[in-house]
């Protein structure tokens, strides 16, 4: 979970992910052959396959994680100092009053999302929910001082430390999708034989439209394609039973449909298949309201049959997205089994 840690704690937003970017480099250079960083910052781990003696050569399967989260860039300072912002991503406005930031200027500095007092509201002033153009971020400084290590267009990342509650589940800013950049990387660690040349690819800028995962598919020409994601797990108070998508501790999810994707058929079955036969607790989902890196592989080239295999997450697009241990466990053991037996599926 040190890993996993690091992972959620390191900045990096959509366009500017050279900090995580660096993190996951020196991780996957530990369990691939090659490692490889395209133009748009993708990095893509490359692990040869075993040859199989007269057989043709062997297929290429894209694993793809987004190491981006999403944040916000610097549009304006005022002549108090205080800094306005554009969000890169998709915010619930409601989740970011009070919440505490990191600006990355010059170097990182700190500051808060201030909002008026309740005591100093008006009755229309408490009906209102917030919109993100009204909201500005307080760094304890006059424009002066500001201005000297902030400017537009540095990026903000909201500050939240990853903690463990009741052993089981975690709580942090950005386990979407730092936890499925985890699953990637520990699903290498743990192969032993692979007949199928895996290119693990952790994407760029997903959160604003998979940009990533389009130009790496398109350069790693993949047979098959998986994006390793959160996916929304509705288990919560206010949420009826046959709503729920997925439930935190109910095991790694396959999706069968998204916004973006229909889940190659052929590619389920095979992942259900390997489920059941290793006892890996599986749930599946359906998701209306988002899409994955699977959308961008799926659209590769003549086409790719894709999918995506997710770890149910409370509260996504939040500081306190929360997963279970046991869910991320279920996900690695799933993919790292089906690479290892990716050369015998027929999609
Ligand atoms: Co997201
Ligand atoms: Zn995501």
């Amino acid at each position: 979970m040190n890993l996993l840690k690091k992972l959620c704690e390191t900045p990096g937003i959509a366009g500017y992910e050279e900090r995580i970017q660096k993190v996951i480099k020196e991780e996957l250079e530990k369990v691939t052959d090659e490692v490889k960083i395209d133009k748009l910052g993708n990095v893509i781990g490359i692990k040869k396959a075993k040859k199989l003696s007269g057989k043709p050569a062997p297929k290429k399967v894209m694993i793809a994680a987004h190491m981006d989260e999403i944040g916000f860039m610097v549009s304006f300072i005022d002549k108090e100092g205080f800094i306005r912002f554009a969000p890169v991503g998709g915010f619930d406005p409601k989740t970011l009053i009070a919440q505490r930031v990191v600006v990355h200027g010059t170097k990182d500095i700190g500051g808060v999302i201030g909002t008026k007092p309740i005591h100093i509201l008006s009755e229309e002033e408490r009906k209102k929910l917030p919109k993100i153009k009204d909201l500005f971020i307080d760094v304890g400084m006059k424009k002066e001082k500001v201005s000297k290590i902030v400017r537009p267009g540095d990026f903000v990342t909201l500050d939240r430390n990853f903690m463990e509650l009741d052993n089981k589940i975690i709580t942090a800013k950005a386990l979407d999708d730092r936890a499925g950049v985890y699953v990637m990387i520990e699903a290498l660690k743990r192969i032993k034989d692979c007949y199928v040349d895996i290119y693990a690819v952790a994407t760029v800028q997903e959160e604003v439209g998979c940009r990533g995962a389009i130009v790496s598919s398109f350069s790693v020409e993949p047979d098959v394609g998986i994006a390793l994601d959160v996916t929304i797990a509705s288990d919560i108070p206010g949420t009826k039973e046959e709503e729920v998508a997925t439930s935190l501790g109910g095991g790694t999810a396959i999706s069968l449909m998204d916004s973006h994707t229909i889940s190659n058929k052929k590619l389920v079955d095979f992942l259900r298949k390997i489920a059941e036969e290793n006892k890996i607790k599986y749930q599946t989902d359906i998701l209306l309201g988002g899409g994955t890196d699977a959308g961008a592989m799926q659209r590769n080239k003549s086409g790719v049959p894709a999918c995506t295999l997710s770890i149910p997450t409370r509260y996504i697009h939040s500081v306190v997205e929360m997963c279970h241990k046991e869910d991320i466990e279920n996900s690695i053991k799933l993919i790292y089994k089906f690479l290892e037996n990716a050369h015998k599926g027929e999609f």
